[in-house]
């Protein structure tokens, strides 16, 4: 399977980034995600250091702390901690923004965190699980005569999107309606 294949070649120490991607919720993005990092935990001979954040909270608790002084998960402590890590994953890329089908654009405050994140792990690999078409993520699409912007910053995305490896979901059940 091709996660365990991305988890062997990370163990290996080869660099390169991850999309999962599917429209549905509930397919096991997230859960594939953990996985791969799992298993480099678990093999890793040289005690590699992972971190799975949620992008959706890890804003909420970034902007939250703006206003209060007792936080300390400020922009600089993720930023920080995420250029520390081995393999990290953002997991649900776009869900911060609420409705992945609206017109939105993700604010300049958002796509500025990710560019910091991103440009800090040019030479790590990063696992990124979102429910956005690589339409909604990288050009924009026109629907109804109406013009969907991407998402977030094009040159940004275009250079998160090099050397990647992507698993798509496709027509995969929602895992939460079978009973798992
Ligand atoms: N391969 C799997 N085997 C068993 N349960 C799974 C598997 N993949 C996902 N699940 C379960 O299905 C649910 C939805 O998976 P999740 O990873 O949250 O989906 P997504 O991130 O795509 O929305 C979770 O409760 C998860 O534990
Ligand atoms: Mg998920």
């Amino acid at each position: 399977m091709l996660a365990v294949r991305v988890a062997e070649r990370f163990i290996q120490g080869e660099v390169f980034n991850v999309w999962i991607q599917s429209p549905e919720t509930g397919c096991g993005k997230s859960h594939l995600a953990m996985s791969i990092l799992q298993q480099v935990n678990e093999a890793s001979p040289q005690n590699r250091r992972t971190l799975f954040l949620d992008f959706g909270r890890t804003m909420e608790l970034m902007r939250d702390s703006v206003g209060n002084r007792e936080s300390m998960y400020t922009q600089n402590y993720f930023v920080t901690l995420a250029s520390k890590v081995d393999v990290l994953v953002l997991d649900d890329l776009g869900a911060e923004t609420g409705d992945i089908y609206s017109d939105k654009r993700a604010s300049e405050y958002t796509s500025n965190v990710l560019r910091s994140i991103l440009n800090s792990r040019q030479h790590k690999p990063t696992i990124i699980t979102t429910n956005l078409s690589g339409q909604r993520l990288l050009t924009g699409y026109r629907e109804g005569g109406r013009f969907i912007p991407p998402m977030y910053d094009k040159k940004m995305m275009s250079r998160a999107m090099r050397k990647v490896e992507h698993i798509l979901f496709k027509d995969t059940p929602d895992k939460r309606l079978l009973g798992f």
